[in-house]
């Protein structure tokens, strides 16, 4: 189950032009099963109507002025206490200010004065703004105060300057709302190694010999991880999906590259799953320019690649994932045991909903001298939730 399940977020939007923006948060946060209260200052409702947010997030939505709740409640006290997190975004330089100079003179920026949980601020605006010593100096005030301040993109704005001012996407803001309201999850203070995606074997600069994972399931995996608490290590090979915000990453082509990259990442960490797609064989022989058709080689000799599982031995547990496409529980059962692993996740990759582009997947959970747990289909997400309450289960018990 995600953090943001059930998790009450106070959504503060002030008046940047990225406000708009504002509304995708709110939806995908609800979305997440998050209950979002969203407070609007004076300057945001000139950039979006509260309506919007409303029927977005099916709450009341609160105005700079609003001082009570339906209920006859002060609004800024009940707000900041009912809150597991305050997120203003977009931040305005001007909210900035008023946040690392304590003024509360609209409801937003009340709460963020008697809020005791987490505040994560996420600042847009025009290049120069963003750089002038005074906002720098708001933001380092923020920071040492504890606030969480995710730093803006670089890119256009909508003045058409470059630079650096954009808010984040809206996925970035997520992983970052993810891992602050897990800070003090069952994995606090422990470090996971997570590989994923597939691997590259080049024969000359530009063909290879490869495999279509997309690496969603291990990024699933890392940001279940973060969100748990856990200080997380994603090696990441080929793969379509982005890493999830908060990861330590690490970028890897071939299956040698990878097992150098773990071999550093499991350095000092406490569990290591083994996402990733590797490639068994690789070319014997590599050319240096491309080589041309109709010319040689007529055949390509292949060479086994190390057994990353095997190479990679510690203190730590182990976690291996099997893609098997016919008798999977059967080779994979032999698999656990010959690799002394602590858990073997198997999943059939040959089916249409469980393969290497699915969006979803399905899962069988394999450790010695336990029952087998079956994960039935559900989200990629749904499958990493599974896999590190496993992990929470076995660390707890070291
Ligand atoms: C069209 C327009 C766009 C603006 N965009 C931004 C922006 O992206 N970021 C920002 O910090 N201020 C921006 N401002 C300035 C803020 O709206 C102004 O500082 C306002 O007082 C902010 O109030 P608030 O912090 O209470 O929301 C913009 C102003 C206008 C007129």
């Amino acid at each position: 189950m995600s953090v943001l399940e059930g998790a009450r977020v106070v959504l503060y939007v002030t008046g940047g032009i990225a406000a708009y923006k504002a509304s995708d948060l709110a939806s995908k946060l609800t979305q997440a099963g998050a209950e979002v209260d969203a407070v609007l200052s004076r300057a945001a409702e000139d950039f979006v109507g509260p309506l919007t947010f409303q029927a977005l997030t099916q709450r009341a939505v609160y105005s700079a002025q609003t001082a009570m709740t339906a209920q006859n409640e002060i609004a800024h006290v009940r707000l900041a206490n009912d809150a597991d997190v305050l997120l203003v975004a977009p931040a305005t330089a001007n909210a900035i200010a008023r946040l690392a100079h304590g003024q509360a003179d609209d409801l937003g920026s009340a709460v963020a004065l008697s809020m005791q949980a987490p505040i994560v601020v996420a600042p847009a605006m025009e290049p120069g703004m963003y750089a002038n010593t005074a906002t720098q100096d708001n933001l380092a005030t923020l920071k040492k105060r504890g606030v969480r301040v995710i730093e803006p993109d670089s890119g256009r704005m909508a003045s058409g300057a470059e630079g650096k001012g954009r808010l984040p996407e809206t996925s970035v803001l997520l992983d970052v709302v993810r891992a602050t309201l897990g800070r003090n999850g069952p994995l606090k203070d422990r470090v996971l190694v997570v590989s994923a995606g597939g691997t590259r074997e080049y024969m000359d600069p530009v063909r290879f010999i490869g495999n279509p994972a997309s690496g969603r399931q291990g990024v699933e995996l890392a940001r279940a991880a973060i969100e748990r608490g856990a200080k997380t290590r994603l090696v990441l090979g080929s793969a379509t999906v982005e890493p999830p915000a908060g990861v330590e990453t690490q970028h890897v082509e071939s299956a040698e590259e990878m097992l150098d990259a773990l071999q550093q990442a499991v350095a000092g960490c406490d569990a290591l799953i083994m996402n990733a797609a590797v490639g068994d064989y690789r070319p014997a022989a590599t050319f240096d320019v491309k080589l041309k058709r109709g010319g040689e080689p007529a055949g390509i000799d292949l060479i086994e690649n190390p057994d990353l599982l095997q190479s990679l031995q510690g203190e730590f547990l182990r976690v291996g994932f099997a893609a098997e496409t016919n008798d999977h529980l059967e080779n994979a059962r032999n698999k656990l045991l010959g690799k002394e692993l602590d858990a073997l996740v198997v999943n059939d990759v040959a089916g249409s909903d469980t393969g290497f582009a699915a969006e979803t997947n399905a899962a069988t959970i394999l450790r010695p001298d336990h029952p087998d747990l079956e994960i039935p289909l559900t989200s990629k997400a749904g499958v990493a939730s599974a896999v590190l309450d496993v992990v929470v289960e076995m660390i707890g018990g070291r």
